[in-house]
């Protein structure tokens, strides 16, 4: 075992070290920005019935989820398509509209969860087209789908889902710059920007990751509290649930993530000296905002912690403490800003002497309803 993980104390820090190859390998032989082109052959197989597509449903669970969402940002902002996203234990049990015209793609590391295997047999007798993007290559959903796209994530041991996330959310980029393509919904100068960016992406986790020991530091200072508020806008919404979702997983501090704006809604009321916040800001859309709830938590004496693009200043003067990730278009920034709240978690359940690969109570995956 010890071989198996590489010199790392756990395989999640393994395999969160390992993202900069996950990622470069979910995009591998499947895009060209010099070509301007973008292929995923589960696509191109069935390229007619994406660009006839009244609506795409994703379903998943779980971490899975969190990257449906964000790929529910992506396609409805490159390609134009109305998306849903639901959750498969959801969508199964509550008699939803579909035909011929749907596509149901879903989200699985494994390929073997119940609630999703189940969501799709149900999509597929209804007539819809379905489409998996999987990590375990032969997996019951893998062989269900009429087409797919695997993330060549390799085998994720840890029970919190690291690469494989950031390989679903990369194998959605490619999937919604495809479909954006075909349906002409892009110009050719964006595609290329995008394009050029994210074969740039994998560089930039490598310097995300830079930042491990200064979080191990951030990690000591906030292990103690018993809560946590996680916040973003727009592409950075999902994952501040999933930052929230990481913390709870292993570490069983009580987290929830929320839109950075819904905050006044509720969450504001439990903010105090006892309450870190974690907020991303690395959107460039709704930046003010985002300037005005960190100063809204501050007021409240919260402790922020924020996920910053490099140079950033205003933000940064305020935190208590900073992280700095690279520079990236709003599109592409979920695949970075991920990156420190997985290593956050990671070395708050390391200090807390958790058992970070195997937390209690959980399973790597739920082939029971
Ligand atoms: C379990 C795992 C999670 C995972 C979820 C969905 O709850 O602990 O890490 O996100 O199942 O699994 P899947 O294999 O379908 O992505």
């Amino acid at each position: 075992e010890a071989l198996e993980k590489n010199g790392y104390d756990h395989f999640m820090l393994k395999e969160i070290h390992e993202q900069p190859t996950t990622i470069y390998d979910a995009m591998r032989g499947r895009i060209s920005s010099k070509e301007n082109r973008v292929t995923l052959r589960g696509l191109e197989e069935y390229a007619n019935r994406f660009v006839r597509a009244n609506r795409i449903i994703i379903v998943a669970c779980g971490t899975s989820y969190h990257s449906g969402l964000i790929g529910e940002y992506l396609i409805e902002d490159l390609a134009r398509i109305p998306v849903e996203v639901e959750y498969a234990s959801e969508f199964r049990y509550r008699n939803p509209i579909l035909n011929e015209r749907d596509i149901v793609i879903a989200l699985s590391q494994s390929g073997e969860t119940a609630d999703t295997l189940a969501a799709l047999e149900l999509a597929k007798s209804k007539g819809a087209m379905i489409y998996g993007i999987v990590n375990s290559v032969g997996s019951s959903i893998a062989r269900l789908t009429d087409a797919g796209s695997y993330i060549h994530a390799g085998p994720e041991i840890g029970v919190a889902s690291t690469k494989a996330f950031t390989g679903q959310v990369t194998v959605l980029t490619l999937l919604a710059l495809s479909m954006a393509q075909k349906l002409s919904t892009i110009s050719s100068t964006t595609f290329h920007t995008l394009t050029a960016e994210l074969e740039r992406i994998p560089e930039k986790v490598k310097e995300c990751l830079q930042a491990d020991e200064h979080i191990r530091y951030i990690a000591k200072e906030i292990k103690h509290h018993h809560n946590a508020l996680y916040l973003g806008r727009g592409y950075n919404f999902p994952v501040a649930l999933e930052g929230a979702l990481k913390l709870k997983e292993i570490s069983y501090i009580h987290a929830e993530g929320y839109p950075a704006a819904e905050m006044k809604h509720g969450p504001i009321a439990l903010i105090d000296e006892t309450m870190p916040v974690i907020v991303t800001a690395t959107n460039r859309s709704a930046y003010e905002k985002i300037i005005s709830n960190v100063q809204e938590v501050l007021a409240r004496k919260g402790v922020v912690i924020a996920v910053v693009p490099k140079g950033e200043t205003a933000i940064s003067s305020m935190a208590h403490h900073v992280i700095e990730i690279p520079n990236t278009e709003e599109q592409l920034s979920p695949l970075l800003s991920v990156i420190p709240l997985q290593l956050l978690s990671y070395h708050i359940a390391v200090e807390l002497g958790r058992n970070v690969d195997q937390p209690r109570n959980l399973a790597k995956s739920v082939t029971v309803e």
